[in-house]
């Protein structure tokens, strides 16, 4: 079954086509990331303007990619939410029309159900069950129980501020570009991650995450910190205890979960996913016999339409445990 998505929802206009949930024939995606340099962030209206006109051009170009037309397409699917409104209605009209016009299924997909399912792409192995996932975005944090593709469970998520959110703030911070995360990891790779020690954030909770606390004790840090001397004087050496500290408290709580879980695999999915620095202390910190999985291209990290067409053809697939509930994630 091949499918074509679309995928609108915050600042990437994406469209690819995947076979059976995991055969990745084509993966187009317009940035809009110079864009939303200027203001440092994303502006929900200017996104959703950047959408309309880049929607058909990504469409033709993963058929032309893919070396197939619409005859070959078995349905056709979107991103539903979550997302910003005003750009996921952008997807869905242009994948509802598209639907309509060309007499295919239309298939609503959850954006993090995409996320979750993400490490399946261009991936032949046969994966082994329970796996524990965690989802770390710019919107989204989460820990997820996966028994099947189309049985999983959220067993903790963030209490305030994404991970993604917090690099994307702190960077701000710091007087670095957005999209902030590759930009820390950047500047990290000159700085000292024990220079400065910054708290181990919701030490309490084991499944649930909080970053707040964390953005605010580096922003006074800094302020102390400026009194005494310039910002490229300990810009890298906070960079690099920040993305320590996050990393170190993301990992811990994710191989504990998977610990007590029993899990075969964890995978790790999300646009922070990219992120070196946490993929090497998971590898450090799990047991050996555990699998580690994260995207296979470092595209399927962050916003992509793959993900969506990879997940609505489990979303497809009549074999729903509770398909209300899968959707909830
Ligand atoms: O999955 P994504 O594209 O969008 C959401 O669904 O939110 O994730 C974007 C987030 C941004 O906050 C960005 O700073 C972060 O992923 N990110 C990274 C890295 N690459 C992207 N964070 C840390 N290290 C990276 N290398
Ligand atoms: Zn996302």
């Amino acid at each position: 079954m091949k499918i074509l998505a679309f995928e609108s929802s915050c600042d990437e206009t994406a469209c690819a086509i995947v076979e059976n949930g995991r055969v990745v024939f084509s993966n187009i995606i317009a940035s809009q990331i110079l864009t939303h340099q200027k203001t440092q962030g994303v502006v929900p209206e200017v996104a959703a303007r950047q959408h309309v006109p880049k929607l058909l051009p990504v469409f033709n170009e993963a058929l032309e990619q893919a070396n197939l037309t619409m005859d070959d397409i078995d349905a056709v699917a979107c991103s539903i939410e979550p997302g910003l409104v005003n750009c996921l209605l952008t997807g869905a009209s242009m994948a509802s029309t598209i639907a309509y016009i060309y007499k295919k299924p239309l298939v609503p997909v959850n954006h993090k159900l995409g996320h979750v399912l993400s490490c399946m792409l261009d991936n032949k192995d046969n994966f082994v069950y329970p796996t524990i996932v965690l989802s770390v975005s710019g919107g989204h944090n989460e820990l997820y129980l996966m028994q099947s593709p189309t049985d999983i469970k959220m067993l903790g998520s963030t209490l305030d501020d994404a991970a993604g959110e917090a690099y994307d703030k702190v960077a701000k911070m710091l007087g670095l570009k957005y999209p902030g995360g590759p930009e820390i990891s950047r500047v990290a790779q000159n700085g000292d991650p024990k220079k400065y020690k910054l708290p181990y954030p919701l030490p309490t909770q084991k499944l649930n995450f909080s970053f707040s606390g964390l953005k605010t004790n580096v922003k006074y840090l800094i302020e102390k910190l400026s009194k005494e001397s310039k910002l490229e004087d300990f810009r890298d050496d906070l960079a690099a205890s920040f993305q320590w500290t996050i990393n170190n408290n993301l990992s811990r709580k994710l191989v504990e979960c998977a610990i007590v879980n029993n899990a075969q695999e964890i995978h790790l999915v999300g646009g922070v996913s990219a992120n070196l620095d946490l993929r090497e202390q998971i590898q450090n910190r799990k047991p050996r016999n555990m699998i580690f999985r994260r995207p296979m291209d470092f595209s399927y990290c962050t916003d992509n339409a793959a993900m969506i067409a990879g997940a609505a053809y489990f979303v497809a697939k009549d074999d729903w445990k509770n398909p209300g509930e899968a959707l909830q994630i």
